[in-house]
């Protein structure tokens, strides 16, 4: 700790913070820079990047956060969890329904946030919830449309609202028994007790037309006590994400197709 003007800093001298949830894993953590670098498999590049890389028998998931401007940098390093350390707290908090977390690990320059990378199993999924959601002719689309409706009523009954709940992020694996679902992208979580229009706002991001939202609210209700509003809450926060979404894009000069 340094006092500064009266107030006071954290700080950390050492160049590297990790955590390592198995033993096995701390050669490949703390040298994950050069794993990372001669890896190729890229399985997904947009602000982040992601590879699989194998290690120990086991096909993990690096996840290489953006270096951040300045300022964040700045915030980061003194006073924030960075995007990697909240990734793996939350995922240890929410264990049941995200792949298996490894860890996590920052680099710093002269105190400085640079990089950082969360570690997590790779979950061998078959498809994401955008692709029932988008393709009308997709097999059993209604079941698996329900089961989603009743994993989202198990988060919310533990008290988890995912602030990225988008398609992307939500991973299914089709067995012969079941659906299994996890979610990714869980580095903005809220944790809290659900009112009925917290509930109705957590489908807000996943861009389903009125008929699905309509199914999902369906199922959901079946397995808990919500009021009549609820549908109607549903696609109400769920169009007005839409609307605001698409004001956005058209301000940026962005195609807007729906
Ligand atoms: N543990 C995992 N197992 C299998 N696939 C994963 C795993 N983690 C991530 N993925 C895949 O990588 C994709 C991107 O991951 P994630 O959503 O964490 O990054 P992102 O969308 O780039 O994040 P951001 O929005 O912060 O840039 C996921 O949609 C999923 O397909
Ligand atoms: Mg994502």
């Amino acid at each position: 700790m340094i006092t500064l003007f009266g107030l006071k800093f954290r700080y950390n001298k050492v160049m590297t913070k990790y955590k390592i949830n198995n033993s096995d894993f701390y050669n490949f953590i703390v040298g994950i820079r050069s794993y990372f670098d001669k890896n190729a498999t890229t399985i997904h590049k947009a602000r982040n990047e992601l590879k699989v890389i194998h290690y120990n028998d086991v096909d993990t998931i690096v996840k290489s956060f953006k270096i951040p401007h300045l300022l964040n940098r700045l915030i980061y390093s003194f006073f924030r969890d960075t995007k990697a350390k909240k990734s793996y707290k939350n995922s240890l908090k929410i264990i049941q329904f995200v792949p298996k977390p490894i860890g996590y690990i920052e680099f710093y320059d002269f105190w400085l946030l640079k990089k950082s990378y969360f570690i997590s199993e790779k979950f061998d999924f078959d498809f994401t919830i955008r692709e029932p959601l988008l393709d009308n002719t997709f097999k059993d689309r209604e079941n698996i449309l329900r089961a989603f409706a009743r994993f989202t009523l198990r988060l919310h009954n533990s008290g988890i609202f995912h602030k990225d709940y988008s398609p992307g992020n939500i991973l299914i694996k089709k067995t012969k028994k079941e659906y299994i679902f996890k979610v990714v992208d869980i580095n903005r979580m809220e944790f809290k007790q659900l009112s009925q229009r917290n509930r109705a706002k957590g489908f807000a991001k996943l861009w389903a037309n009125d008929d699905l939202l309509k199914i999902i609210a369906d199922e959901y209700a079946l397995h808990y006590n919500v009021d009549k509003k609820f549908k109607n809450q549903v696609l109400y926060f769920s169009n007005k994400n839409r609307k605001i979404k698409n004001i956005k894009k058209r301000l940026k000069g962005q195609p807007v197709n729906d």
